[in-house]
């Protein structure tokens, strides 16, 4: 296991940067929906402060709950998720955004929307901040992307390294030293 210490960091994306594109997503999800109601569902942890920020941008109210899903370890390419925890909210025959912080192999998102769709929901959108659409393993695409991204490890602005660098406002490279 590689420690902290093992690692440079660089910034990657500014937290002005950030700021400007979600202005310019939650323009675009504004008109999308346009008079229709949708739900927001987070896919914790590393949404938080993306939502937190998108939503806040919306020029009417939402709601909005979360989800936190893991995929299952060893089992990489079945797309099978452990839902840690469920919105609460109805979903029967609802619009779903689902906000999340990077689409990588698809996995999750892909697991993800088998659930919500199951729970009855009519469609299910993505909005993610971070694609690395070279990652995919699954067909999934987002409807509303904030950046698309090399194969990088990132952290920050919601995204960690073992648990570590959320709270970082700015989001950063992580290069193994040496
Ligand atoms: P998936 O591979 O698309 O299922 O992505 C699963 C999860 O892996 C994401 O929601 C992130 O929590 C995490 N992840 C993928 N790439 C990165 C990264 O570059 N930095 C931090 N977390 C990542
Ligand atoms: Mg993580």
């Amino acid at each position: 296991m590689k420690s902290l210490n093992d690692f440079d960091i660089k910034v990657f994306i500014r937290q002005e940067e950030i700021e400007k594109r979600i202005n310019e997503l939650a323009i675009d999800i504004m008109k999308f929906f346009h008079n229709r109601d949708f739900i927001i569902i987070g896919v914790l942890k590393g949404s938080l402060f993306f939502m937190a920020d998108l939503i806040r941008q919306f020029n009417k109210s939402v709601l909005f709950d979360f989800i936190h899903a893991k995929s299952y370890e060893g089992t990489q390419t079945s797309g099978v998720i452990n839902i840690l925890k469920e919105p609460a909210c109805n979903l029967e025959g609802m619009d779903i955004l689902v906000v999340e912080d990077i689409l990588d192999t698809g996995i999750t998102a892909t697991g993800i929307k088998e659930y919500l769709i199951n729970k009855g929901a009519k469609n299910v959108f993505f909005c993610t901040l971070l694609d690395k659409p070279s990652r995919r393993i699954k067909h999934i695409k987002a409807d509303f992307c904030g950046f698309q991204i090399g194969d990088k490890f990132v952290v920050g602005y919601g995204l960690d390294y073992d648990e570590k660098f959320r709270e970082k406002k700015d989001i950063y490279t992580l290069h193994l030293k040496g």
